[in-house]
């Protein structure tokens, strides 16, 4: 069969949003070649190997697994990501977080970064390639996923500590915590997700553990302030991902936690709160 007859044949049987890009996507991948290749050359034909490989990834996705997990890589921040099922596939508003603290570290020159629930390594990863001075560190409780990070992290040149654990607690543990966290921007893009939101059927090829806040969504973020309280933690600034009506919650939370800090709340291009600001 021809690359423009299996583009053609194929992209019809997708109801997926993109279905010409998928199959391209699939087709480079099978013939490991960029997708220029496919338009300079649609009338070259397929072997019946390429085909069969072509075909079993083609299946993946029409059962609806995500293009990224079937590819591996999915671009964030202009940079590529390793990805498989153990780490949510890095999203486009999440980018809005990595801008911000940009933004914010121009003025502020914090000395270190501390991405708490990491995944494939995403934000910290584009922090640490776009700011160049100051520590990285991230934390994860998946094994796996750190896993991921750590390769990303080498792919990309980037030096950062990766550290398992439940939120701040492994960072807390750290000789020269203290001084670390005075001095630090904490950003997260924490399980959010509500008891009836990760009922999304489009979700279900991604860890739960990275999707689901507990019946209100709230659980990471009322555990993650316990741990300012208890620790008495005193950062240069919070940058949290939310759900867009979570604000108001957080706020309150945040509020007993840090009651001087001042709470700034960003919204992101469709125009929900997306994201949480918390300056000294
Ligand atoms: C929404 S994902 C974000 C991943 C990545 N930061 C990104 O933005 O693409 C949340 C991540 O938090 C991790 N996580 C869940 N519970 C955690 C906990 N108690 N402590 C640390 N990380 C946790 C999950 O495994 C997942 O990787």
């Amino acid at each position: 069969m021809t690359i423009s007859k299996i583009l053609l044949q194929y992209s019809k049987l997708l109801k997926s949003s993109s279905p010409i890009l998928d199959v391209e996507l699939l087709l480079s991948k099978t013939l490991n070649k960029p997708k220029e290749y496919l338009y300079s050359y649609p009338e070259k034909k397929s072997t019946a190997f390429q085909l069969s490989k072509f075909k079993k990834l083609f299946s993946r996705r029409l059962k609806g697994e995500p293009i990224a997990y079937i590819l591996g890589r999915k671009e964030f921040y202009g940079l590529n990501f390793k990805v498989n099922p153990s780490v949510l596939i890095p999203r486009p508003e999440t980018e809005l977080l990595v801008e911000e603290i940009k933004q914010f570290a121009i003025s502020h020159r914090p000395l270190a970064f501390i991405d708490m629930g990491v995944g494939s390594g995403a934000i910290i990863i584009a922090l640490a390639k776009n700011l160049k001075k100051g520590n990285f560190y991230a934390t994860e409780i998946s094994s796996p996923a750190i896993k991921i990070a750590r390769q990303n992290a080498k792919f990309h040149k980037v030096k950062a500590d990766f550290l398992k654990g439940n939120l701040l607690e492994p960072l807390i543990k750290l000789k020269n915590s203290d001084f670390i966290l005075r001095t630090s921007i904490i950003v997260a893009n924490l399980p959010y997700l509500n008891k009836n939101e990760i009922k999304n059927p489009t979700l279900k090829f991604e860890p739960r553990l990275a999707l689901y806040g507990g019946p209100d969504g709230l659980k990471y973020f009322r555990e993650f302030f316990n741990q300012i309280q208890k620790y008495k933690l005193q950062p240069l600034a919070i940058f949290l991902e939310i759900g867009h009506n979570q604000a108001t919650k957080i706020k309150k939370l945040a509020y007993l936690a840090l009651p001087k800090y001042k709470f700034k709340v960003k919204k992101d291009l469709c125009g929900f709160d997306r994201l949480v600001i918390i300056t000294n």
